[in-house]
């Protein structure tokens, strides 16, 4: 019987979309039919037939199976949406699109009996999304953490394996190509909260409103901050983690002090990781490459492979892989949450200092598990790091008022930890 050949149209012909044509090319059984550029004359690394600025070109082409988005960001939700009316099955790489627009796309696709697969979107190369949704399927999780921004992580482990700060760093990151121009996307969370959002939705069978998960990006963070949190047996790291809790979904991004007993604290670089916690598996790790031409492409072709595979049914194609849910989680308040922390605190090198710190600390139910003062900074004031145990953040952030209103303390982080 001959092979028929999956017709696939690609949008975007960047650092992804060049990386899935080059992959491509040892696939006789894939025939790309048209791509689609924002700019025509740009001379690219790859060649590719058909080459047109409109999108909807191809999503409307009758020629044309499978529709691959590269092109990133929610311009092109109307695109994909023609695509798949038009019963075009999707591949994409877009977590933005997902993370805020995953529920129109999912339940028009189900309507219209396509699948969209996305195993690019998180991760990069790393194999997860489907992983989870078959091979783990029999698990229910407690929750899923880990480092999902490979620029920040860059960046947090130059920091600290030079002492450089926070703005040293980014400009090497922007230097060797880890960060953009505009550093905001990762260095603010923003690329990690999509990336979160989706993995909370497979993970925990819920529909996440990225609008209400809580963020905070790295760029507060100090040389300082990583060395004291190193002396203390932690790395500082941007997390992202959602966890099951009483009557919800704990869903959110921020710098993390982790402790060295956790291999996510042995993560370094742009290389991403991401700890699942169920049962009956217990823990499991995924690391590898979260981004990058090659790895990336990977996931994508990867998409484009299964769906050959199937292909040839017709119907009820990766019937697994279809989104089934319709119900939002309730997503907890971060307020109502419960961290450890960690507080630098600087203040004047004079007597009752700590015992104003342990006053404040005991009129709202904090309790102090370490505090260390670091000397005296020359200046007259004194570096301190209170350590705290469980407590609730809405609690922490009405001591820190309190202490802030104390002309002689100045809260300079407060960092929660894993
Ligand atoms: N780069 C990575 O390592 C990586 C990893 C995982 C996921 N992703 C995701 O993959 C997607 C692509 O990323 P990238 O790094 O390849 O981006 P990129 O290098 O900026 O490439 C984007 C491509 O899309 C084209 N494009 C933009 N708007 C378009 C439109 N409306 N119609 C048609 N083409 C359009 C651009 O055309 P021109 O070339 O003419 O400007 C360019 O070829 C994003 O969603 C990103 O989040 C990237």
């Amino acid at each position: 019987m001959e092979n028929k050949k999956l017709k696939i149209g690609i949008i975007g012909l960047g650092t992804v979309g060049c990386g899935v044509v080059k992959v491509l090319e040892k696939f006789n059984d894939i025939e790309i039919v048209s791509a689609s550029v924002k700019n025509l004359n740009k001379k690219r690394d790859v060649e590719v037939q058909n080459l047109t600025s409109d999108s909807m070109e191809i999503a409307t082409n009758s020629n044309i199976d499978v529709v691959v988005e590269v092109a990133g960001g929610c311009g092109i939700l109307e695109v994909l949406k023609t695509a798949i009316k038009n019963k075009k099955h999707i591949v994409t790489a877009n977590k933005e699109l997902l993370a805020r627009h995953g529920a129109e796309l999912f339940d028009l696709a189900r309507e219209n009996g396509v699948v969209i697969l996305y195993e690019a979107a998180v991760a990069g190369g790393i194999p997860l999304i489907l992983p989870i949704k078959t091979s783990l399927a029999a698990n229910d999780f407690k929750s899923v953490a880990g480092i999902l921004n490979g620029t920040t992580n860059y960046i947090l482990t130059k920091m600290e394996e030079e002492n450089l700060s926070y703005g040293e760093c980014l400009a090497k990151a922007q230097a060797l190509g880890y960060a953009e121009t505009d550093p905001t996307g990762d260095v603010e969370g923003f690329d990690a909260m999509y990336k979160i959002a989706i993995l909370a939705n497979i993970v925990f069978g819920k529909r996440i409103d990225v609008n209400q998960i809580y963020r905070e990006g790295i760029t507060k963070i100090t040389a300082q901050d990583i060395k004291i949190a190193d002396e203390l047996g932690y790395k500082i790291k941007l997390i992202a983690q959602a966890k099951k809790a009483d009557n919800g979904i704990d869903v959110r991004v921020h710098p993390m002090l982790v402790s060295k007993t956790n291999p996510i604290s042995d993560i370094k670089n742009a290389t991403n990781a991401v700890l699942l916690d169920g049962f009956p598996v217990d823990k499991v790790m995924f690391v590898g490459p979260g981004a990058g031409q090659f790895p990336t492409a990977s996931s994508v072709v990867g998409d484009i492979l299964s769906l050959k595979a199937e292909f040839d049914k017709g119907e009820n194609i990766l019937p697994m892989t279809v989104c089934h849910h319709s119900e939002y989680a309730n997503q907890i308040d971060v307020n109502e949450t419960k961290n450890c922390y960690y507080l630098s605190i600087v203040a004047k090198n004079v007597k009752g200092v700590i015992g104003a710190i342990g006053c404040a600390c005991a009129e709202f139910n904090v309790n102090i598990s370490c505090v260390i003062q670091k000397g005296d900074n020359g200046d007259g004031s004194a570096t301190i790091i209170v350590i705290t145990e469980e407590t609730l953040e809405k609690d922490m952030n009405q001591m820190i008022q309190k202490l802030q209103n104390e002309n002689n303390i100045q809260i300079t982080n407060k960092i929660r930890v894993l």
